[in-house]
């Protein structure tokens, strides 16, 4: 069996940290067959698109895309590759799961945490006009199909993963009827899935609780803009956007991706540390069923991290991004396939 698989590497620290992902993911003998293409400005030299045909047309063959990160100008130039993709694909779930690595300190340990967030609407949309000079308006649009689709994935996920809790996310005692919707859908939805606890927090009170108390969560569902930010103070319990993977699914389509951006500061250094977009290969692996080799890889990862040397320099390391790798892949040879993966 060969996986086809869509691969975006990205352009400044995107091909370092893509490049090693893919080198462990080779040496777990697993077959790959990577149709690579660039995004964004790169793209764009060469082709006269930032999303190519040829990467569009790859994406709906393979249905299976990693990508590395892709600057985007900041107050002009091409909208956010990122967006455009979930746009064009219609990748409505964002799914991050939120924990700790070996070694990394953080307030928090064990945390265990996974956010859900509707990838396609709400204020995050960024619809906007000028009304008048001085006078802007800015839409959130919802849907009930959209709103819907997000709370019936989230419950999905719980059921087949074991996981015991969603708490929907919102700020309905303002926004009664966009963030009311929502909620009603998800009330809905909870109601076909009595094994799984659902409540609802308004969006400012659950910043606090997560900071107090991140362990009195276990699955986070929110619209587009409280996921995006959320999602990053949660990154924060495990050490910051370097560690957390994400990937984004449609019904038939599915990119993993780093959160983190292309770092042009350290770019072309070979300084970078792949783990992120690492973690969101082993996502990948279990999308396409290969749990086994997901364990395989997230155990020699979890070895490495439990000897500072090993790893690269913005988590106190000496290594290389390659030499990372490399211990990663030498880890891989030696251990042991004992606990199951179950997330
Ligand atoms: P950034 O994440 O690129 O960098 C922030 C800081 O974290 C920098 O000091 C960088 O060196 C460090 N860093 C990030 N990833 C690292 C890694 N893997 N290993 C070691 N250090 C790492 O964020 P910034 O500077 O705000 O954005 C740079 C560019 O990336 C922008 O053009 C932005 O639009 C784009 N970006 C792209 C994303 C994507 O494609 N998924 C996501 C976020 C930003």
């Amino acid at each position: 069996m060969v996986y086809k698989i869509t691969l975006i590497p990205g352009d400044g620290i995107g091909p370092e940290v893509t490049g090693a992902a893919v080198r462990i993911l080779e040496a777990t003998g697993i077959k790959f067959e990577w149709e690579s293409f660039e995004a964004g400005a790169e793209a764009y030299e060469k082709y006269h698109e930032y999303i190519p045909k040829e990467l569009v047309a790859s994406i709906e063959r393979t249905h299976v895309g990693l990508k590395g990160p892709v600057t985007t100008p900041i107050g002009g130039g091409f909208a956010s590759i990122n967006v455009e993709l979930r746009k064009r694909f219609e990748l409505y779930a964002n799914f991050r799961p939120i924990r700790n690595l070996p070694h990394i300190p953080t307030r928090y340990p064990d945390v265990d945490l996974i956010i859900i967030r509707e990838n396609t609407e709400g204020l995050y949309s960024g619809i906007e006009h000028e009304v008048v000079p001085g006078v802007v308006e800015s839409l959130k649009i919802m849907t009930e199909k959209a709103s819907t689709r997000i709370a019936r994935f989230a419950f999905e996920h719980a059921r087949k993963n074991k996981r015991k809790k969603i708490h929907a996310i919102h700020k309905a005692n303002i926004m009664k009827l966009s963030d009311g919707l929502f909620l009603r859908c998800a009330r809905n939805v909870a109601k076909q899935y009595p094994e799984i606890t659902y409540g609802e927090h308004i969006v400012d009170n659950t910043c606090m609780q997560l900071v107090m108390n991140p362990y009195q969560y276990d699955m986070l569902l929110m619209e587009n803009l409280y996921g995006d930010i959320l999602s990053d103070l949660c990154a924060a319990f495990v050490g910051g956007l370097g560690f957390v993977p994400g990937a984004n699914f449609g019904d038939e389509i599915a990119i993993f991706e780093a959160v983190h951006g292309s770092a042009p500061d350290i770019a072309g250094k070979n300084l970078a540390n792949p783990t992120a977009v690492l973690r969101s290969a082993l996502l990948m692996l279990r999308h396409i069923g290969e749990p086994d080799a997901a364990l395989k890889i997230r155990n020699a990862l979890e070895k490495v991290y439990r000897d500072r040397d090993k790893l690269t320099r913005d988590v106190g390391g000496r290594a290389s991004t390659s030499e990372f790798a490399d211990h990663i892949i030498r880890a891989m040879e030696s251990a042991e396939v004992e606990q199951p993966l179950t997330r």
